[in-house]
């Protein structure tokens, strides 16, 4: 049986102070949630601040996007050992904000993921179709050429220590989620493509849901046979929506 994941996306969001009320209320309600994992990924500056006050407990925390590059003149970029030194568990790849507006390519993307990998980071692939995609029936299509990319460079043992989130685009922020049976759907097809690989690193691969996810249809989407977790952005915000979301990936 796999752990549900529930990981919050901060994107350009937060502050000192901010931050720091959003993680002490996420921590005052994460104590009796058993059996399942969660993670925020913060603003590369509020790594240090993520790391101090959620050391030793029950939360993990990431950042939300890498340099494919190790070291060296790449001006504004961030290693993956730089994101070890904060200890983070976790990193995004892929995210569709850094495709469609930071032109990141599905080849970038493996690369990005390769490099955390090799630092023992666990990424986070974001997949998603866009809805003019969706709409001339590609999703499937789009979504397998994303993971194929990645499953090229670095082969599907890999997958044993990554997660991938479905976030359809045109759910992204909009407050139009997917309905249960769509998000399902491409995360079935999403673990069959990966098992086609190796059927064990399949069964064993979260799946996270993304685009707004809100406590309101948190707990038909989790139900879902395929859908282990979801990747939260605005309601991640909010101590009692991220709470809610993950209440109900227990139940
Ligand atoms: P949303 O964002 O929950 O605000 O739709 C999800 C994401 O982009 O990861």
């Amino acid at each position: 049986m796999r752990q549900k994941l529930v990981a919050g996306n901060w994107k350009m969001h937060g502050g000192l102070k901010a931050n720091l009320q959003l993680l002490q209320g996420v921590l005052a309600g994460v104590a009796d949630l058993k059996g399942m994992s969660v993670a925020v990924c913060v603003p590369f500056p509020y790594l240090a601040q993520a790391q101090s006050v959620l050391t030793g407990t029950p939360v993990a925390w990431g950042a939300q996007n890498l340099s494919e590059q190790p070291q060296g003149a790449f001006t504004g970029e961030v290693s993956a050992a730089m994101l070890n030194d904060f200890a983070c568990k976790y990193v995004l790849v892929g995210h569709s904000e850094r495709r469609a507006i930071y032109g990141e390519t599905d080849a970038l993307v493996a690369e990005k993921f390769a490099a955390a990998l090799a630092a023992g980071l666990r990424p986070v692939l974001c997949v998603g179709e866009t809805l003019a995609q969706r709409d001339a029936g590609q999703t499937i299509d789009v979504v397998s050429a994303q993971i194929e990319a990645v499953l090229k460079r670095v082969g599907v043992a890999a997958f044993a220590d990554a997660v991938v989130a479905y976030e359809p685009v045109w759910a992204i922020g909009t407050g139009r989620t997917a309905t249960a049976a769509q998000a399902q759907e491409v995360h079935a097809a999403i673990r069959a493509q990966i098992a086609r690989a190796d059927a064990k690193v399949a069964e064993g691969l979260q799946i996270l849901y993304g685009g707004s996810m809100k406590p309101g249809n948190a707990v038909e989407l989790l139900g879902m046979p395929d859908i282990d977790g979801g990747l939260i952005g605005g309601a991640a915000l909010v101590a009692a929506d991220f709470l809610a979301i993950c209440r109900a990936a227990v139940q």
